[in-house]
């Protein structure tokens, strides 16, 4: 192998590579964020994905926090995310009426951990 292609593999391991630290693992979840991962299952997960960034009905949530932007190019933040919960946004249905505040929050807390 030339060292000029060895060098690329490289490059593109550490540039292509996932770039953020992985989620926090599922054990070590809190009560509230654990409550929240039971509303994602619920409602969200046969759309999104949490383990990656790539899509499924809907665009896959890791690191939704961890990133300074929404897809949609608005701040990552409670105001937005629960927003788009609420309100919906293009192919996502508006979910405000299916979930009541302490689900809204719980599930919010486990984004959060992405
Ligand atoms: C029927 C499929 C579906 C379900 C169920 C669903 N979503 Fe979505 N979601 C989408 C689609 C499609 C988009 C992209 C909307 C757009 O920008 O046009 C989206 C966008 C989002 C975004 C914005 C992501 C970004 O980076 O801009 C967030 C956050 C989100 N959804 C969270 C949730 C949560 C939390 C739930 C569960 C309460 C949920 N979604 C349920 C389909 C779904």
């Amino acid at each position: 192998m030339q060292w000029w292609f060895v060098l690329l593999m490289v490059l593109a391991a550490l540039g292509c590579g996932p770039s953020l630290p992985p989620s926090k693992p599922l054990d070590q979840l809190t009560p509230l964020e654990a409550q929240g991962r039971q509303v994602f299952v619920g409602r969200c997960a046969r759309c999104h994905r949490v383990d990656s960034t790539s899509g499924l009905n809907g665009p896959g949530l890791f690191g939704l926090y961890r990133k300074k932007y929404l897809r949609n190019g608005a701040p990552a933040n409670d105001d937005r995310v629960t927003d788009i919960i609420e309100h919906g946004r293009g192919m996502m249905p508006a979910m405000g009426n299916t979930m009541d505040e302490e689900q809204l929050q719980a599930l919010l807390a486990y984004l959060h951990t992405l």
